[in-house]
């Protein structure tokens, strides 16, 4: 048998590994595994330029360990979703073409597809023109509802835990205050586990609204018992006044995030007289090596994947509850973005052990 893999949308750490684990399972059963290039442009192939290459458990031989993706990705190109006449997001109907004349031509008989909600649902329009697909849920925001965790969250936590304790060494030197802006896009995750990690006084995220008022009374506090560094973390999408900061205006896909840290760095440094810097940590937080959960995570989705081909149940994806590899509809597992409760037991704790969100 014959099967295609393909990982779109933005990179992650992990991605490697799940291409490592579905290659070894599905050799195992003797089938051959098609790796496309660059998302899901890789199936605009054609026989004068085929963008795809055999995977073995040879030419993957302990990808797991390495960042980024040995295929490839785009996040934006001809997959790129676009509101349809009736409001419906639709793909183009010669791209949709396109695909299913790849698929046919290479005879696969299913086809992976490791991304986030956006991929998923370009998987979810593939399976609806006959395509049989099997999604792997991706994203170092962890906002996929239907997984308790997306590999590559993990390691994006620990970037940034270990460049608070750079940070903070610094900090301290110079008795500055540190604002320093993570991804997540929508979602909190990155910044409320990573600043709990990493000891942060203040942690900003989208899912709470905050009040300038409030981190100056913290970092004055902070002050007033003799603190000499003030760690801050805020989510990229975190909202000033209800209103989201962002690099650009206008772009095909989704728009860029950023300029949280910046904007709130010249403000708390005016009202509280306290020097401050801000870092954004970028793209630091995706790149690099997985760590061992990812990586473990990684393998776990990618031989599942290939159980689930073997089961035949396409339009699933495979899913991690409660630390059992579980799978469920893809329609069901994009239905939900998973974001952070304010009043859950985590944020409850954060707050138990002095940080502050803001809010009170
Ligand atoms: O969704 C993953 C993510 O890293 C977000 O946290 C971030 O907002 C976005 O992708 C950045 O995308 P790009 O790589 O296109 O700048």
């Amino acid at each position: 048998m014959n099967i295609g893999i393909l990982n779109a949308g933005g990179d992650c750490p992990g991605l490697n590994a799940v291409i490592e684990g579905a290659v070894s399972a599905a050799t195992a059963r003797g089938w051959v595994v098609y790796g496309f290039y660059d998302g899901f442009e890789g199936l605009l192939s054609t026989p004068e330029d085929e963008r795809w290459r055999i995977l073995t458990p040879a030419n993957c031989l302990n990808i797991r360990s390495q960042g980024g993706t040995i295929l490839g990705t785009v996040n934006k190109g001809n997959f790129t979703v676009k509101s349809g006449v009736d409001g419906r997001m639709q793909i183009a109907q010669s791209v949709l073409d396109r695909s299913r004349e790849t698929v046919e031509r290479l005879a696969l008989s299913a086809l992976i597809v490791v991304g986030g909600d956006g991929s998923q649902t370009i998987g979810l329009e593939l399976q609806q023109i006959g395509l049989p697909i099997v999604g792997v849920p991706k994203t170092i925001d962890n906002d996929l509802g239907s997984t308790d965790y997306t590999f590559g969250f993990w390691t994006a936590v620990s970037v940034v835990s270990s460049a608070l304790d750079r940070l903070r060494t610094t900090a301290v030197s110079h008795q500055r205050m540190m604002i320093v802006e993570v991804m997540g896009r929508h979602a909190g995750w990155i910044a409320l586990y990573g600043g709990i990690a990493g000891g942060a006084d203040v942690i900003l995220i989208p899912e709470i609204e905050f009040k300038l008022e409030e981190i100056v009374r913290k970092v004055e506090l902070l002050k007033a018992l003799g603190q000499r560094e003030i760690l801050l973390v805020v989510s990229e999408g975190a909202k000033i006044g209800g209103k989201l900061l962002t690099l650009d205006e206008e772009t095909k896909g989704e728009v860029r995030l950023g300029g949280i840290a910046s904007f709130l760095s010249t403000k708390l440094e005016t009202i509280t007289g306290i020097e401050t810097r801000y870092c954004v940590l970028g793209h630091v937080q995706r790149g690099g090596s997985p760590i061992p959960f990812d990586r473990i995570l990684g393998v776990r989705c990618g031989a599942k994947a290939i159980d689930l081909i073997d089961e035949g149940k396409f339009g699933e994806t495979v899913a991690l509850l409660r630390n059992e590899i579980i799978s469920m509809p893809i329609a069901d597992a994009v239905r939900s973005l998973h974001l952070v409760d304010g009043n859950s037991q985590l944020v409850e704790a954060a707050k138990e052990i002095g940080i502050s969100f803001g809010d009170e």
